[in-house]
């Protein structure tokens, strides 16, 4: 077995978010366009008699409920075996916040204890667990920027995106995914057909040019009255001179692409009056940056 190790866990943001309808299963299709930030948690692994996870934040539940142990025992079923590690995890990424912690905690585990257990698995392996763990689990076994199709499991990974000053920002708000979707109503949903929708999601993720597009989350229509505060984040940040914002995933983070450091800088300093607020300066991590932090081998 190879000796402690330590792995980031990045978070995401979503460029886009459109929700196309909903499906039998109860989920919702969408298409999304993902993108690794360099913001990230930081997971430390090591070979132990016990499956054990610790984490730095007491309001952080370590037991069956943290995606973590959910993606252990799954990783160590599917190989019909019962294997152990000790895991630490130091949170830095809001959860919730729409920024994909629990689900980037999930697949840098699937990553980190394949290699622990000399597991030898390939993504084909990874895929079908990181599916089951949840939604956006698969788009971490890639990270750089992905289309997401199908629920989001369904990942495309095409050319990065590349922005330099992004802002993240987290209001003290819990908002609950599924009680999102949930109040996605008809009337609420996307009119436009499907297919022409993603047609538009595909060309606008291919221009590689997010400044002069308009960029849509379907989801804040349901999140901002439920949660002004989210509103206020995102007209902040536009008085602020952001050149786009968007609520990533089902909120409440917000983020704010910038086109210089200057104007972030500044729009940081004027953010320092709200102390419930939490801020990220981040930039884009491409798939060979996200790669070779994990040490991808697959
Ligand atoms: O897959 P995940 O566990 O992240 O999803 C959390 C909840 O969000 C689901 O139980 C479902 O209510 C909702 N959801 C949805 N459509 C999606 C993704 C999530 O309705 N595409």
């Amino acid at each position: 077995m190879p000796g402690p190790f330590t792995l980031p866990s990045f978070a995401k943001i979503n460029w886009f978010l459109r929700v196309l309808g909903k499906r039998d299963d109860g989920f919702h299709e969408l298409c999304t366009l993902f993108q690794t930030v360099s913001l990230h948690d930081t997971i430390h692994f090591a070979e132990s008699d016990v499956l054990r996870l610790t984490c730095n934040d007491p309001f952080v539940p370590t037991d069956e409920s943290n995606l973590i142990i959910r993606a252990a025992k799954a990783l160590s079923e599917s190989k019909g075996r019962s294997l152990r590690a000790k895991i630490h995890l130091e949170k830095r990424i809001p959860s919730p916040g729409g920024l994909g912690g629990g689900s980037s905690n999930a697949a840098t585990a699937l990553i980190g204890l394949a290699r622990l257990w000399e597991l030898d698995a390939s993504l084909n392996d990874l895929l079908p667990i990181a599916k089951g763990i949840g939604s956006d689990v698969p788009f971490f076994l890639y990270g750089g920027t992905a289309l997401g199709a199908g629920r989001g499991e369904v990942i495309e990974p095409i050319e990065d995106i590349h922005e330099q000053f992004l802002l993240l920002v987290t209001p003290d708000e819990a908002v609950a995914t599924c009680e999102v979707f949930d109040r996605i109503a008809a009337a609420s949903l996307t009119k436009t057909d499907p297919e022409s929708i993603l047609r538009v999601c595909r060309l606008t993720a291919e221009s590689g040019d997010l400044r002069n597009k308009t960029l849509a989350n379907d989801l804040e229509v349901v999140v901002f009255p439920a949660y002004p505060e989210i509103d206020r984040v995102e007209k902040t940040l536009l008085d602020l001179g952001a050149a786009q914002v968007l609520m990533s995933g089902s909120g409440a983070s917000v983020f704010a692409m910038f086109d210089k450091e200057e104007t972030r800088q500044t729009a940081i300093k004027a953010l320092d009056l709200e102390s419930t607020w939490r801020k990220f300066a981040v930039a884009t991590i491409s798939r060979n940056e996200y790669r070779e932090a994990l040490n991808i081998a697959f």
